[in-house]
């Protein structure tokens, strides 16, 4: 396992439209939860120098994976680390939404050939400090085109200007699509719903991505009630540890 997402209050005023949960500026058990899981990510790669290609997924849709790849993004650019978060759910994107970009230009147009990364990267989105390369158009046959040389050639270009590139993909058990993203990354994380998730589901994923086992980072329990959860996780992250709650006069 490699970390616990907090259920959060979404609140339509934070940025992204509320899907930024993590927040640099005021302590919360959902940043602290964020920051956790990054940590736990850079330990696995703690001897690897150069940009790292993060692949997030899950088996079926609406378990969190837009939500923990953006969140990660926000959490390793507090780290100084220079990311690009790119949205390969080229079915059902979501990032241009979040960040109310119509029409986007983006992958897609990247990968037919008609645009280079550069000219479609969204820089430091919303004064967020990261990079976004949105889905773009509407693709006919997604899964040729993230399977295409085009695809490796742009990630090994982009790798020289980043130092993580995080990539939002389809749920992993709906479409193809995933299965030949796993070849072009280094880590994959796998996304969980609390008390959603069907183990079964979870074990075919894990079959499927047998060639790649090496390659799984671990799953994140995302949207875990903390009202349920058991006492450490609330002392530990919130109440308990450190000076963040502001003292009484
Ligand atoms: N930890 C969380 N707390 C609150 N809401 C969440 C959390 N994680 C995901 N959500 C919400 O659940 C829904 C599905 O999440 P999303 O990240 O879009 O899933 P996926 O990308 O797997 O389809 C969205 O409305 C999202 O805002
Ligand atoms: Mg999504």
């Amino acid at each position: 396992m490699l970390g616990i997402v907090p259920l959060a209050n979404k609140d339509s005023r934070r940025p992204a439209n509320g899907h930024l949960l993590f927040d640099t500026a005021h302590p919360s058990p959902v940043s602290e939860s964020f920051r956790a899981l990054r940590t736990a990510i850079l330990f696995r790669f703690r001897r690897v120098s150069g940009c790292r290609v993060l692949l997030t997924t899950s088996p079926n849709p609406e378990e969190g994976k837009t939500t923990v790849s953006l969140n990660l993004a926000a959490a390793f650019h507090q780290n100084h680390l220079k990311v690009l978060l790119i949205d390969a759910d080229l079915r059902k994107p979501k990032i241009h939404k979040i960040f109310d970009v119509e029409d986007a230009r983006g992958l897609s147009d990247v990968l037919e050939g008609t645009a280079r990364p550069r000219d479609v990267i969204a820089e430091n989105v919303d004064g967020l400090g990261f990079d976004v390369l949105f889905s773009g158009p509407h693709s006919d046959h997604p899964t040729e085109i993230l399977g295409s040389k085009q695809m490796s050639d742009m990630l090994t270009e982009l790798k020289s200007h980043y130092d993580i590139i995080i990539i939002d993909s389809p749920p992993y058990l709906a479409v193809a699509d995933v299965a030949v993203l796993n070849e072009y990354v280094d880590g994959i994380t796998v996304v969980t719903r609390y008390h959603k998730t069907d183990k079964r589901h979870l074990k075919d994923m894990k079959k499927r991505l047998s060639r790649e086992a090496e390659k799984i980072l671990g799953i994140v329990i995302n949207q875990v009630s903390v009202k349920e959860k058991d006492y450490y996780y609330q002392q530990y992250y919130y109440y308990g540890y450190g000076d963040a709650k502001p003292r009484k006069r």
